[in-house]
Protein backbone atom coordinates (compact mmCIF):
# COMPACT_ATOMS: atom_id res chain seq x y z
CA UNK A 1 0.00 0.00 0.00
CA UNK A 2 2.62 2.44 0.10
CA UNK A 3 3.41 4.12 -2.96
CA UNK A 4 6.65 6.54 -4.45
CA UNK A 5 7.59 9.32 -6.09
CA UNK A 6 10.80 9.80 -8.17
CA UNK A 7 12.30 12.79 -6.83
CA UNK A 8 15.11 15.22 -9.30
CA UNK A 9 17.77 13.28 -7.87
CA UNK A 10 16.09 9.85 -9.68
CA UNK A 11 15.82 8.83 -6.22
CA UNK A 12 12.22 6.84 -5.20
CA UNK A 13 10.83 8.60 -1.92
CA UNK A 14 7.60 6.29 -0.66
CA UNK A 15 4.89 8.91 -0.13
CA UNK A 16 4.09 7.99 2.92
CA UNK A 17 6.53 7.97 6.00
CA UNK A 18 7.12 8.16 9.38
CA UNK A 19 7.58 11.53 11.76
CA UNK A 20 8.87 10.73 14.91
CA UNK A 21 8.95 14.50 15.86
CA UNK A 22 7.72 14.90 19.91
CA UNK A 23 8.84 10.83 20.14
CA UNK A 24 10.55 10.04 23.06
CA UNK A 25 13.36 7.16 22.89
CA UNK A 26 10.58 4.24 24.51
CA UNK A 27 7.85 5.40 22.12
CA UNK A 28 10.33 6.34 18.96
CA UNK A 29 11.41 2.44 19.35
CA UNK A 30 7.97 0.94 19.92
CA UNK A 31 6.96 2.87 16.99
CA UNK A 32 9.50 2.27 14.61
CA UNK A 33 9.08 -1.66 15.18
CA UNK A 34 5.07 -1.23 14.54
CA UNK A 35 5.77 0.86 11.43
CA UNK A 36 8.10 -0.94 10.07
CA UNK A 37 5.34 -4.06 10.56
CA UNK A 38 2.51 -2.18 9.29
CA UNK A 39 4.88 -1.56 5.94
CA UNK A 40 6.23 1.79 6.60
CA UNK A 41 9.95 2.01 4.83
CA UNK A 42 10.35 5.84 4.42
CA UNK A 43 11.09 7.73 8.41
CA UNK A 44 11.48 11.12 9.40
CA UNK A 45 13.98 12.16 11.75
CA UNK A 46 16.17 15.21 12.86
CA UNK A 47 19.15 15.76 15.62
CA UNK A 48 16.92 18.00 17.52
CA UNK A 49 14.09 15.26 17.96
CA UNK A 50 16.73 13.51 20.21
CA UNK A 51 15.66 10.37 19.33
CA UNK A 52 18.19 9.32 16.33
CA UNK A 53 19.72 6.72 18.76
CA UNK A 54 16.83 5.12 19.78
CA UNK A 55 15.98 5.29 15.32
CA UNK A 56 19.28 3.89 14.96
CA UNK A 57 19.11 0.45 17.48
CA UNK A 58 15.47 0.15 16.05
CA UNK A 59 16.64 0.00 12.54
CA UNK A 60 19.80 -1.86 13.22
CA UNK A 61 17.27 -4.81 14.71
CA UNK A 62 15.71 -4.84 11.63
CA UNK A 63 18.51 -4.83 9.41
CA UNK A 64 20.58 -7.67 11.08
CA UNK A 65 17.53 -9.84 11.11
CA UNK A 66 17.00 -9.49 6.95
CA UNK A 67 13.58 -9.00 7.49
CA UNK A 68 13.98 -5.38 5.72
CA UNK A 69 17.28 -4.50 3.67
CA UNK A 70 18.65 -0.98 3.88
CA UNK A 71 18.08 -0.32 0.05
CA UNK A 72 14.14 -0.57 1.04
CA UNK A 73 14.42 1.87 3.73
CA UNK A 74 13.84 5.84 3.17
CA UNK A 75 15.39 7.90 5.99
CA UNK A 76 15.52 11.60 6.60
CA UNK A 77 17.57 13.54 8.83
CA UNK A 78 18.14 16.91 8.99
CA UNK A 79 21.01 19.59 9.44
CA UNK A 80 19.78 21.65 12.75
CA UNK A 81 19.62 25.22 13.10
CA UNK A 82 23.01 25.29 15.90
CA UNK A 83 25.00 24.00 12.87
CA UNK A 84 23.95 25.73 9.86
CA UNK A 85 26.31 26.50 8.57
CA UNK A 86 29.18 25.38 5.63
CA UNK A 87 31.93 24.23 7.86
CA UNK A 88 29.72 22.36 10.46
CA UNK A 89 27.54 20.46 7.58
CA UNK A 90 29.94 17.26 6.84
CA UNK A 91 31.19 16.33 10.97
CA UNK A 92 27.19 17.29 11.81
CA UNK A 93 25.75 14.62 9.05
CA UNK A 94 28.48 12.20 10.11
CA UNK A 95 27.57 12.75 14.16
CA UNK A 96 23.59 11.18 12.53
CA UNK A 97 24.70 8.71 10.63
CA UNK A 98 26.59 7.15 14.01
CA UNK A 99 23.82 7.79 16.14
CA UNK A 100 21.50 5.95 13.13
CA UNK A 101 23.65 3.33 12.74
CA UNK A 102 23.91 3.95 8.77
CA UNK A 103 26.66 4.53 6.24
CA UNK A 104 23.89 6.90 4.53
CA UNK A 105 20.58 8.51 4.52
CA UNK A 106 18.48 9.11 1.65
CA UNK A 107 18.04 12.98 2.22
CA UNK A 108 19.67 15.33 4.21
CA UNK A 109 17.79 18.25 5.05
CA UNK A 110 18.68 21.98 5.82
CA UNK A 111 16.27 21.84 9.29
CA UNK A 112 15.47 25.49 8.65
CA UNK A 113 16.83 28.86 6.69
CA UNK A 114 17.56 30.54 10.86
CA UNK A 115 21.30 29.89 11.73
CA UNK A 116 21.83 30.07 15.64
CA UNK A 117 25.38 29.98 17.51
CA UNK A 118 25.99 26.94 19.08
CA UNK A 119 27.23 25.81 22.73
CA UNK A 120 30.34 23.81 22.99
CA UNK A 121 28.16 20.78 23.09
CA UNK A 122 26.33 21.65 19.79
CA UNK A 123 23.34 22.63 21.22
CA UNK A 124 21.81 25.73 20.59
CA UNK A 125 22.85 28.94 22.50
CA UNK A 126 20.63 31.12 24.06
CA UNK A 127 22.18 34.27 25.37
CA UNK A 128 21.68 35.96 28.87
CA UNK A 129 18.04 37.27 28.30
CA UNK A 130 17.03 34.10 27.36
CA UNK A 131 16.71 34.50 23.27
CA UNK A 132 18.52 32.62 20.77
CA UNK A 133 21.52 33.79 19.56
CA UNK A 134 21.54 34.25 15.89
CA UNK A 135 24.58 33.16 13.75
CA UNK A 136 24.40 36.39 10.97
CA UNK A 137 27.35 35.12 9.02
CA UNK A 138 25.80 31.74 8.14
CA UNK A 139 24.39 32.21 4.61
CA UNK A 140 21.78 29.36 3.19
CA UNK A 141 23.68 29.79 -0.43
CA UNK A 142 27.00 28.90 0.97
CA UNK A 143 25.42 25.99 3.09
CA UNK A 144 23.84 24.91 0.26
CA UNK A 145 26.96 24.60 -1.58
CA UNK A 146 28.56 22.60 1.35
CA UNK A 147 25.50 20.04 1.15
CA UNK A 148 25.53 19.18 -2.11
CA UNK A 149 28.73 17.88 -1.52
CA UNK A 150 27.44 14.66 0.37
CA UNK A 151 26.01 13.57 -2.72
CA UNK A 152 29.24 12.43 -4.27
CA UNK A 153 31.02 11.50 -1.02
CA UNK A 154 28.31 8.96 -0.85
CA UNK A 155 26.68 10.28 2.76
CA UNK A 156 23.20 11.15 1.52
CA UNK A 157 21.66 10.27 -1.86
CA UNK A 158 20.02 13.16 -2.25
CA UNK A 159 19.91 16.46 -0.05
CA UNK A 160 16.65 19.39 0.57
CA UNK A 161 15.57 21.74 2.61
CA UNK A 162 12.86 22.37 4.76
CA UNK A 163 10.63 25.36 6.24
CA UNK A 164 12.42 27.75 3.25
CA UNK A 165 9.60 30.09 1.50
CA UNK A 166 10.11 30.77 -2.02
CA UNK A 167 12.03 34.06 -1.82
CA UNK A 168 15.02 31.70 0.06
CA UNK A 169 14.48 28.83 -2.55
CA UNK A 170 15.04 31.15 -5.60
CA UNK A 171 18.39 31.91 -3.56
CA UNK A 172 19.60 28.87 -3.23
CA UNK A 173 18.56 27.90 -7.06
CA UNK A 174 20.29 30.36 -8.09
CA UNK A 175 23.65 28.63 -6.86
CA UNK A 176 22.80 25.19 -6.60
CA UNK A 177 24.39 22.34 -9.18
CA UNK A 178 21.84 19.98 -7.28
CA UNK A 179 18.76 21.46 -6.73
CA UNK A 180 16.88 20.68 -3.88
CA UNK A 181 15.04 17.22 -4.03
CA UNK A 182 12.61 18.49 -1.82
CA UNK A 183 11.03 21.41 0.63
CA UNK A 184 9.73 19.72 3.56
CA UNK A 185 6.89 22.25 5.45
CA UNK A 186 3.99 22.49 7.15
CA UNK A 187 0.77 21.89 5.07
CA UNK A 188 -2.86 20.47 6.08
CA UNK A 189 -5.86 21.87 5.42
CA UNK A 190 -5.85 24.54 7.37
CA UNK A 191 -2.37 25.84 5.94
CA UNK A 192 -2.46 25.41 2.62
CA UNK A 193 0.53 26.93 1.29
CA UNK A 194 -0.56 26.94 -2.25
CA UNK A 195 1.74 29.59 -3.40
CA UNK A 196 4.75 27.92 -2.21
CA UNK A 197 3.18 24.21 -3.21
CA UNK A 198 2.60 25.61 -6.82
CA UNK A 199 6.13 27.11 -7.10
CA UNK A 200 8.10 23.74 -5.86
CA UNK A 201 6.32 21.76 -8.04
CA UNK A 202 6.99 24.00 -11.19
CA UNK A 203 10.65 23.93 -9.89
CA UNK A 204 10.59 19.63 -9.78
CA UNK A 205 11.08 20.33 -5.67
CA UNK A 206 8.32 17.51 -4.20
CA UNK A 207 6.95 18.80 -0.89
CA UNK A 208 7.23 17.30 2.14
CA UNK A 209 3.98 17.81 4.32
CA UNK A 210 5.10 18.18 8.15
CA UNK A 211 1.86 18.11 10.77
CA UNK A 212 -0.57 16.30 7.91
CA UNK A 213 -2.77 15.62 10.64
CA UNK A 214 -2.56 19.33 12.56
CA UNK A 215 -0.35 17.46 15.18
CA UNK A 216 -2.96 17.41 17.88
CA UNK A 217 -1.57 17.43 21.33
CA UNK A 218 2.28 17.57 19.86
CA UNK A 219 2.56 21.14 20.13
CA UNK A 220 2.99 22.55 23.35
CA UNK A 221 1.50 26.12 23.27
CA UNK A 222 4.38 28.40 24.93
CA UNK A 223 1.96 31.01 27.78
CA UNK A 224 5.22 32.69 29.01
CA UNK A 225 5.91 33.93 25.32
CA UNK A 226 2.66 35.19 25.76
CA UNK A 227 1.86 32.63 22.87
CA UNK A 228 -1.35 31.22 24.27
CA UNK A 229 -4.00 30.46 20.98
CA UNK A 230 -6.60 27.39 20.63
CA UNK A 231 -4.96 25.37 18.40
CA UNK A 232 -8.06 23.63 15.96
CA UNK A 233 -8.74 20.03 15.44
CA UNK A 234 -8.47 18.57 12.43
CA UNK A 235 -10.36 15.59 12.89
CA UNK A 236 -13.48 17.93 14.33
CA UNK A 237 -13.76 19.74 11.17
CA UNK A 238 -17.30 19.06 9.68
CA UNK A 239 -16.53 18.68 6.39
CA UNK A 240 -14.05 16.50 6.98
CA UNK A 241 -15.86 14.24 8.84
CA UNK A 242 -18.98 14.24 6.47
CA UNK A 243 -16.40 13.27 3.39
CA UNK A 244 -14.35 10.22 5.59
CA UNK A 245 -18.40 8.89 6.30
CA UNK A 246 -19.28 9.16 3.42
CA UNK A 247 -16.52 6.82 2.28
CA UNK A 248 -16.58 4.29 5.61
CA UNK A 249 -12.88 6.15 6.40
CA UNK A 250 -11.85 8.26 8.88
CA UNK A 251 -10.95 12.45 9.05
CA UNK A 252 -7.02 11.31 9.12
CA UNK A 253 -7.77 9.39 6.28
CA UNK A 254 -9.54 11.83 4.26
CA UNK A 255 -7.26 14.60 5.63
CA UNK A 256 -3.97 12.50 4.49
CA UNK A 257 -5.67 11.53 1.04
CA UNK A 258 -6.52 15.04 0.34
CA UNK A 259 -2.59 15.88 0.47
CA UNK A 260 -1.15 12.88 -1.88
CA UNK A 261 -3.58 13.45 -4.11
CA UNK A 262 -1.65 16.94 -4.74
CA UNK A 263 1.38 14.63 -5.40
CA UNK A 264 2.62 16.18 -2.11
CA UNK A 265 4.63 13.38 0.98
CA UNK A 266 3.15 13.01 3.79
CA UNK A 267 4.78 12.19 7.22
CA UNK A 268 1.76 11.72 9.78
CA UNK A 269 3.62 10.80 13.33
CA UNK A 270 1.65 8.14 15.65
CA UNK A 271 3.05 5.46 18.10
CA UNK A 272 -0.08 3.72 17.88
CA UNK A 273 -0.25 0.29 15.55
CA UNK A 274 -3.74 0.79 14.46
CA UNK A 275 -3.63 4.56 13.28
CA UNK A 276 -0.14 3.49 11.94
CA UNK A 277 -1.78 1.27 9.86
CA UNK A 278 -4.90 3.53 9.30
CA UNK A 279 -2.69 6.28 7.89
CA UNK A 280 -0.68 3.86 5.30
CA UNK A 281 -4.27 2.82 4.05
CA UNK A 282 -4.97 5.46 2.19
CA UNK A 283 -5.81 4.43 -1.29
CA UNK A 284 -8.56 1.99 -1.15
CA UNK A 285 -11.10 5.07 -1.94
CA UNK A 286 -11.06 8.07 -3.74
CA UNK A 287 -12.09 11.47 -2.71
CA UNK A 288 -14.62 13.51 -5.96
CA UNK A 289 -14.01 16.63 -7.07
CA UNK A 290 -16.40 18.03 -5.40
CA UNK A 291 -15.06 16.74 -2.11
CA UNK A 292 -11.65 18.33 -2.94
CA UNK A 293 -12.96 21.38 -3.73
CA UNK A 294 -14.60 21.21 -0.11
CA UNK A 295 -11.75 20.38 1.47
CA UNK A 296 -8.96 23.14 -0.75
CA UNK A 297 -12.14 25.84 0.72
CA UNK A 298 -10.66 25.03 4.07
CA UNK A 299 -7.62 27.10 3.97
CA UNK A 300 -6.96 29.55 7.08
CA UNK A 301 -3.47 30.16 6.62
CA UNK A 302 -2.94 29.11 10.33
CA UNK A 303 0.44 27.97 11.17
CA UNK A 304 0.13 25.56 14.07
CA UNK A 305 3.77 25.00 14.20
CA UNK A 306 4.56 28.79 15.33
CA UNK A 307 8.56 29.43 15.19
CA UNK A 308 8.28 32.00 18.04
CA UNK A 309 7.88 29.01 20.61
CA UNK A 310 11.32 29.11 20.08
CA UNK A 311 12.47 32.70 21.92
CA UNK A 312 14.59 35.36 19.78
CA UNK A 313 13.90 33.53 16.29
CA UNK A 314 12.25 36.58 15.46
CA UNK A 315 15.72 38.70 15.64
CA UNK A 316 17.46 36.19 12.83
CA UNK A 317 16.89 37.91 8.88
CA UNK A 318 15.58 34.46 7.60
CA UNK A 319 12.70 33.95 9.97
CA UNK A 320 9.53 35.25 7.50
CA UNK A 321 6.80 33.71 9.49
P1 LIG B 1 -0.99 9.13 18.29
O1 LIG B 1 0.50 9.10 18.24
O2 LIG B 1 -1.54 8.80 19.64
O3 LIG B 1 -1.63 8.32 17.18
P2 LIG B 1 0.80 15.10 12.92
O4 LIG B 1 1.21 13.89 12.14
O5 LIG B 1 0.04 16.11 12.13
O6 LIG B 1 1.96 15.72 13.68
O7 LIG B 1 -0.26 14.60 14.03
C1 LIG B 1 0.13 13.65 14.97
C2 LIG B 1 -0.94 13.57 16.05
O8 LIG B 1 -2.14 13.00 15.49
C3 LIG B 1 -0.51 12.69 17.18
O9 LIG B 1 -1.04 13.25 18.38
C4 LIG B 1 -1.17 11.36 16.87
O10 LIG B 1 -1.46 10.66 18.05
C5 LIG B 1 -2.43 11.77 16.16
N1 LIG B 1 -2.82 10.80 15.11
C6 LIG B 1 -2.01 10.22 14.19
N2 LIG B 1 -2.72 9.44 13.36
C7 LIG B 1 -4.01 9.51 13.75
C8 LIG B 1 -5.22 8.94 13.28
N3 LIG B 1 -5.24 8.12 12.23
N4 LIG B 1 -6.37 9.27 13.95
C9 LIG B 1 -6.37 10.09 15.01
N5 LIG B 1 -5.24 10.66 15.49
C10 LIG B 1 -4.09 10.40 14.87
Amino acid sequence: SNQFLILNSGHKMPIIGLGTWNASDAEVEAAIDAALEAGYRHIDTAPVYLNEKAIGRALKRWLDSGKVKREELFIVTKLPTSANRASDVEATIKKSLADLQLDYVDIYLIHSPVSAEANADGSLKFGADGLMVPDLAADITTTWTAMEKLVPSGLAKSVGVSNFDQEQLERVLKVAKIPPATNQIEHHVYLQQRDLVDFCKAKGIVITAYSPLGSKGLIKVNASAGINRELPDLFDIPEVKEIAAAHGKTPAQVLLRWIVDNGIVIIPKSSNLERLKQNLNVFDFKLTAEEIAKLSALDQNFRICDWSLLPGVQRHPEYKF
